[in-house]
């Protein structure tokens, strides 16, 4: 089976966005691939320095979601990057042969530092980030990183510093790491824009169903569709693209026709989608209520995640130390 590896920055709580978006696309690929799936809180630093304590915090809040929404220990190592320090050693090595115009390139992190005014981001940690996102990866050989297409650049600068190693000190030692791209619907928030959580208008999984229900009730809607009398068009309607990915298609054919004769209401339609999140959203509930309810069971699953990645990490880290030279 082919390596695959991915992580998550664990900078706020995780919302349905993230779940379609990513986390459901990791569970479904967990019986084809050696999966490594890692909550990324070093990287979560670069940004939020300011606020360690609260890294701590979303940290087991993400893992305690992967866990929750079906990534299985059994099925695939499952850790926390600060418990693998050996990402931090060769995150070092790397340092010394990536050229920083390299980072600068990187179409994000200009993006971002004009993004985020609120922190200062003219650091050397922030610059390195796809330094330590490449230490992530190459470490384990992964073959395949499933991620957003907003992360390709990442990827790209991360092919870039495999290659550059293997040029500098012995052909092929590192595989230069693929981008598994899945093709994944946008989901919108409750205001229409894309979901996220500096807009505030995102679904959480921590949210309760008396939340979910509300936030989905008072999502906006066609606004040419002002009443119930008002004929609609789906096409131009964020709920009708969360149909598009909960509901099934007989019952998109049934909204589609009656929202658009003024047959039925905004409400009708929006309760179809309100059953659908809460059916998908209710094991996931109980699961996190159940490592809620019994923290030791996810302190056990870091801990033996992180031992697995240790080992292969470790062994990693001694054969580049003796390709490179500096032990024998
Ligand atoms: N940059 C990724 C994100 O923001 C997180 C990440 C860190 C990652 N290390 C990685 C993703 C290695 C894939 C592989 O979500
Ligand atoms: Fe949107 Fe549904 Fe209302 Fe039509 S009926 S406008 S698709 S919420």
């Amino acid at each position: 089976m082919d390596r695959v590896l991915s992580g998550m920055q664990p900078s706020g709580p995780l919302h349905l966005g993230n779940l379609i978006g990513a986390l459901s696309n990791w569970v479904r690929i967990q019986d084809k691939y050696e999966c490594y799936f890692f909550v990324a809180d070093w990287h979560a630093l670069t940004t939020g320095y300011g606020n360690p304590s609260q890294i701590r915090d979303y940290t087991i809040d993400l893992l305690m979601n992967f866990l929750s929404a079906g990534l299985d220990p059994e099925k695939s190592t499952i850790f926390i990057q600060s418990q693998v320090p050996e990402h931090a050693e060769l995150h070092i090595f790397l340092s010394m042969i990536t050229p920083l115009g390299w980072l600068e390139r990187v179409p994000t992190y200009k993006e971002k530092k004009e993004q985020i005014k609120d922190k200062d981001l003219d650091t050397y940690g922030f610059l390195g980030y796809p330094v330590l996102q490449t230490a992530d990866i190459i470490i384990y050989r992964a073959k395949y990183v499933p991620v957003g297409i907003d992360q390709v650049p990442h990827l790209e600068i991360s092919r870039e510093i495999a290659r550059r190693f293997n040029y500098l000190y012995g052909n092929d030692f590192f595989p230069e790491p693929e981008a598994l791209l899945t093709e994944f619907p946008k989901v919108p928030g409750t205001d229409g824009r894309k979901m996220s959580k500096s807009y505030g208008n995102a679904i959480y999984l921590s949210d309760d169903e008396k939340t979910v229900t509300e936030k989905l009730r008072t999502m906006v809607t066609d606004p040419a569709r002002k009443r119930k009398t008002d004929k609609g068009n789906p096409q131009v309607c964020p709920v009708f693209d969360l149909q598009k990915i909960f509901s099934t298609e007989d019952e998109r054919q049934e909204i589609t026709k009656g929202c658009t004769t003024a047959t039925i209401g905004c409400l009708d339609c929006k309760a179809i989608l309100i059953k659908h999140v809460i059916n998908l959203m209710k094991p996931i509930w109980e699961k996190r209520q159940h490592l809620i309810d019994n923290p030791s069971v996810l302190l056990d699953i870091a801990l033996e995640g992180s031992k697995k990645a240790k080992k292969v990490a470790g062994e990693t880290l001694i054969k580049m130390k003796e390709l490179i030279g500096w032990i024998s």
